[in-house]
């Protein structure tokens, strides 16, 4: 075994009711666990098998043969970085630091919330809603399936997973209820603000910085 589960940072039943204990349990349990599962089959015999996970990913994404091995790697990259990218008693606007940049960029913190929920309708199919520093200013962005902004060498400060198995046991079909109650009861700020302050100090320094074992 390569690479193994990390722990949740809370309990599984810790962001009830916006995330049920049953979404967790499946979302962390089955789908998470299954990625590092076939990650884990995949690699075995081969030189990813040896390589920190932020390797794998960006070793695989230039490798049209790996295309497995960079999806599951970055999925189980992407679910890390959700977990952490909420808290028990979270949402709301950010604190002082994070809350100037976004009213800086977006205009306010509604038009950043308007933005996100735009992008989050706007995106086909799985994927991934992120809140990212690119050079000097944050944007938002969405990717498809597994993909992730380290690959383009955007650094990450916050994701929500807007794949169907991340919302549908507690709002079916309905992505936007899930995305704005990402916002006003889960959005972990102080993890973001962290983030944004490693780009500040580190530069772009993710491959560094992102072990991930
Ligand atoms: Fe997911």
């Amino acid at each position: 075994m390569t690479f193994k589960l990390s722990p949740l940072p809370y309990a599984e039943s810790a962001l009830a009711p916006a995330i049920s204990a049953r979404t967790m349990e499946y979302h962390y349990g089955k789908h998470h666990a299954g990625y590092i599962d076939k990650l884990n089959q995949l690699v075995q015999g081969t030189p990813y098998a040896r390589m920190p996970l932020a390797e794998v990913i960006l070793k695989a994404a230039r490798d049209k043969a790996a295309s497995d091995i960079f999806n599951n790697a970055a999925q189980v990259w992407n679910h890390d970085f959700f977990w952490r990218s909420m808290t028990p008693g979270g949402g709301g606007s950010p604190g002082d630091v994070l809350a100037r940049k976004i009213a800086a960029d977006f205009g306010s913190f509604d038009e950043f919330a308007k933005a996100f929920a735009a992008k989050a309708a706007g995106q086909f199919g799985s994927g991934w809603l992120w809140l990212i520093a690119d050079d000097a200013r944050l944007q938002i962005v969405s990717t498809s399936n597994a993909d992730l902004p380290m690959v383009s060498g955007k650094h990450a400060l916050l994701t929500c997973d807007v794949w169907e198995h991340a919302y549908y046991l507690d709002y079916q079909n309905d992505r936007a209820a899930f995305v704005e109650t990402f916002l006003d009861k889960l959005a972990n700020w102080e993890f973001a603000a962290e983030r944004l302050a490693e780009r500040r100090s580190a530069g772009t320094g993710e491959r560094a910085r992102m072990t991930g074992r």
